[in-house]
């Protein structure tokens, strides 16, 4: 029986994010946490879908059964899918499609475009298509946008290349860091949303352009001197400088209660830095420090009811397991 499984990374947005939305620089790292897919090819003309996060089990008699039936909450799933039936005339009707991830949903880390690099990514060596790995990440990169309206394209190129990275309009560099960083992410209980947080700030900027571009600006400046602190390994002025991106993304009304709570309690233990990752409005806190500081954070936060875990950086990307 033929079986293929992939896996590809989360990721955390270090600085820029939102702003990326406008054209200004972010700098995005992959994470250890992974999401996975697995195709088998099963006996049943069927085609079956699990989603062992959601505990949910799909079968479908054909594609066209599926895109009556699949529950819209899944139109991702089924955009890949079509998309590939469509251009490479695929037999989906004996696979069975697993996916699972161990990142948090909608909490800034990535799972969704994480789990689209994975799926396409197994599509891909099961039906042996070819596709280079630019050509997946624009594969996810459009189901994305099934998912969150009109996000950057930050989340599908880190999911496939792993890393960390420099990415301004559409354009990406390795950051190749010459050392081991450590940091804290911490879960806010609350999940984030990506399309309210950017419908937010797009409707501050329809109310205030000026005041809200001088905001996206400055966060853009923070990102481009962040690029070379990383690289220079200077902890405490990246930790400044990711306090000063917290702050603006709080003026800029992404920010929240539990997001505050948590990142005034990692500067009180002696942290270098503290801000939220990703969209915000929930979601995570990703926290730079030294490890001593980020394991006595991390049982701090354990009993105010916060789950948190210390995170490597993810070198490889989309990669297909033995
Ligand atoms: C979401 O993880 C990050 C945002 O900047 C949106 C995007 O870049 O697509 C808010």
């Amino acid at each position: 029986m033929k079986l293929v499984r992939t896996s590809a990374p989360g990721k955390c947005i270090l600085f820029g994010e939102h702003a990326v939305v406008y054209n200004h620089p972010a700098i995005a790292m992959a994470i250890s946490l992974k999401s996975t897919c697995e195709i088998q090819e099963c006996t049943k003309d069927k085609l079956q879908i699990i989603l062992r996060n959601y505990n949910q089990s799909f079968e479908f008699s054909n594609l066209n059964d599926l895109v009556l039936n699949f529950p819209s909450q899944y139109n991702q799933i089924r955009f890949c899918l079509e998309n590939l039936q469509k251009n490479f005339n695929l037999n989906l009707e004996n696979i069975k499609i697993t996916i699972a991830s161990s990142l948090f949903p909608n909490s800034g880390l990535g799972s969704s475009a994480s789990i689209a690099v994975a799926l396409v990514s197994a599509m891909n060596e099961y039906y042996k298509l070819n596709l280079e790995r630019e050509k997946i990440s624009d594969i996810a990169f459009e189901m994305e946008k099934i998912v969150h309206g009109a996000p950057s394209g930050i989340d599908n190129t880190i999911c496939t290349f792993g890393n960390m990275i420099y990415y301004e309009t559409g354009k990406f560099r390795n950051l190749i860091i010459p050392h081991e960083l450590k940091f804290l992410v911490s879960y806010t209980n609350t999940e984030h949303n990506t399309k309210e947080a950017i419908d937010k700030i797009k409707h501050l900027k329809n109310k205030n352009p000026k005041q809200t571009e001088l905001l996206l600006n400055k966060i853009g400046e923070i990102t481009r001197e962040a690029e070379k602190e990383l690289l220079n390994g200077n902890l405490s002025r990246i930790g400044k400088l990711m306090n000063r991106n917290q702050n603006l993304l709080t003026t800029l009304e992404v920010s929240n209660k539990a997001i505050s709570e948590i990142t005034t309690l990692a500067l009180k233990k002696g942290a270098f830095g503290s801000k939220l990752t990703g969209a915000g409005l929930g979601g995570c806190v990703i926290t730079l420090g030294k490890e001593s500081v980020l394991n006595n954070l991390s049982s701090l936060l354990k009993t105010k009811g916060f789950k948190s875990f210390i995170i490597n950086i993810d070198r490889e990307g989309v990669n297909i397991e033995q």
